[in-house]
């Protein structure tokens, strides 16, 4: 067992895609690594994947950079702000290089991808670029920059799925853990740098999706969360587990699998796509209790002139009949989303379009973003980034505004119920509080109570909420639900 301490991380931040600093002392013998992570739940899982690589190699690692041997930046790429981020923290690893010029400095992720060799040029202090997948590579790169090169390895692959790497568990609660089903994107989305950082999609084979939950949840974990960029177009083809018959697997029949392995094993999932998810995919949402009720559907604008020019393939009205059949198939489904505010040409009109969609679908929650355009994407090609930033704002800070009230109007929905909730540990306020989420997803926070641990479901009574959270008590007698 190897311990793991992270920075905690909120819901908000997970998404983000640039907000999390983590920090992964891994302790054993030989020299020390250091590793420290930017961006979506994918970066995070792939740190896990280099994590077991180079404790393979025997590495000691540490939660302070000043002491490490090697340090390692995973990087996200997705606005500017990500990339600003992790440039002057690289800054601050440059002076710990010029007082210890042993030090190894790597660049790993989507920024690595993104500027390949031009790192190497533009940022003097870095030893080593590796692209997302090529982490295979790491312990060779690694002996290429002790003798005195500079390395790089930023191949992309159409089939690496590092399904073989049982990825150290980073996080560090013990209760609840992602699995990376899939990697890169295959939409072009005209905004998005992910399918040139990424590479092409590729499934991974369910025999070692299903292993790496079952050995989880053999581990005392209770909660899973299918991760890929379009969830919806998992794919794959190939032999059965007895290597008998071929057999064809879709996210559907994926998920009924994995719900499958126990009913004390929560399944949750992330990303769906507007135009990819099925009537398929919610009814087995709907057929399974531990298959959690909560779809984050990315929307990015309620027009349907912006989501032609976003490249997203499909319109306000498919986005609302899917909302529909979610509502429809999943009563008590929540629902969260992808905003970004003030793409180019956005008139007021559409900007109101993206308003009056929020107030259709009333998210439990959603990510907001100003537009910010990136290199060598298609809308970086065709159109003019021509909204000014403080025109951004304002329609951004409209949209946070009917958030806020959305998201209180929804967890006001649960005061005065009782649910169902993992205790994840201590909450980040108080160390006399509990938290856990709920089916829906809402983070619930309670006072620590005798006989109630981390990892356990237990019910409790909303007593009232914020905008963020909802606050409550331990009901001992399992109630009726919510
Ligand atoms: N695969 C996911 C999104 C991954 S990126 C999906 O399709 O929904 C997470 C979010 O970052 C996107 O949904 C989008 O809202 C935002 N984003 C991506 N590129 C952006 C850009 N250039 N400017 C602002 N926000 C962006
Ligand atoms: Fe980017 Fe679109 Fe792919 Fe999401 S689906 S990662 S937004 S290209
Ligand atoms: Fe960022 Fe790459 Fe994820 S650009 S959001 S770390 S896929």
């Amino acid at each position: 067992m190897i311990d793991l301490q992270l920075t905690d991380k909120t819901h908000d931040e997970e998404r983000q895609g640039e907000a999390l600093i983590v920090d992964a002392p891994l302790v054993r013998n030989g020299r020390k690594l250091y590793i420290e992570s930017y961006g979506c739940q994918m970066n995070f899982a792939d740190s896990e994947i280099v994590a077991s690589i180079l404790l393979d190699q025997g590495f000691e690692t540490t939660g302070d950079y000043k002491e490490a041997d090697v340090v390692f930046i995973n990087t996200c790429s997705i606005r500017e702000n990500a990339e600003q981020r992790v440039r002057n923290r690289l800054s601050q690893f440059g002076a710990e290089k010029r007082r210890n010029p042993k030090l190894i400095v790597g660049v790993l992720g989507c920024m690595a991808e993104r500027l390949k060799s031009k790192f190497l040029e533009e940022e003097k202090l870095v030893d080593v670029v590796v692209g997302p997948d090529a982490y295979r590579e790491l312990p060779q790169l690694l002996s290429e920059v002790e003798s005195g090169h500079k390395a790089i390895n930023v191949l992309l692959s159409r089939e690496e799925t590092y399904a073989d790497i049982s990825p150290v568990r980073l996080n560090g609660n013990g209760i609840t853990a992602f699995i990376s089903i899939m990697r890169g994107c295959d939409n072009m989305c005209s905004f998005c740098v992910v399918p040139f950082t990424r590479g092409r999609e590729r499934s991974r084979d369910p025999h070692s999706i299903m292993a790496e939950a079952q050995d989880l949840f053999d581990r005392g974990y209770k909660e899973v969360t299918l991760l890929g960029q379009n969830v919806d177009s998992y794919k794959w083809k190939g032999n059965d587990a007895d290597d008998s018959t071929e057999i064809e697997v879709n996210f559907a029949q994926l998920l009924e699998k994995v719900a499958l392995i126990s009913p004390d094993l929560r399944i949750r999932f992330s990303t769906s796509h507007p135009k990819d998810i099925t009537d398929e995919v919610l009814y087995t949402i709907a057929k399974y209790d531990n298959i959690c009720n909560y779809i984050h559907l990315p929307i990015q604008s309620g027009s349907s002139r912006v989501l032609e020019l976003m490249n997203r393939t499909y319109t306000r009205e498919w986005y609302i009949n899917r909302i529909d059949a979610i509502r429809n198939i999943i009563p008590d489904c929540a629902i969260s989303s992808d905003i970004i505010a003030g793409f180019c040409t956005e008139t007021e009109e559409e900007h109101q379009e993206t308003l009056s969609i929020m107030d259709y679908v009333k998210y439990d929650f959603a990510f907001t973003f100003s537009y910010s355009e990136r290199p060598g994407t298609l809308a970086a090609r065709k159109f003019e980034d021509d909204i000014p930033e403080d025109v951004k704002k304002r329609r951004l800070s409209e949209i946070l505004i009917k958030q806020q009230e959305t998201s209180l109007y929804r967890l006001q929905q649960f005061v005065g119920k009782t649910v169902r909730i993992l205790v994840e540990g201590t909450s980040k306020k108080s160390d006399k509080d509990f938290c856990g989420r709920n089916d829906q997803n809402a983070m619930v926070v309670f006072p620590a109570t005798e006989g109630v641990s981390a990892g356990q479901y237990v019910y409790v009574h909303i007593d009232r909420c914020t905008s963020a959270t909802l606050l409550g008590t331990v009901v001992v007698e399992e109630p009726e639900i919510v």
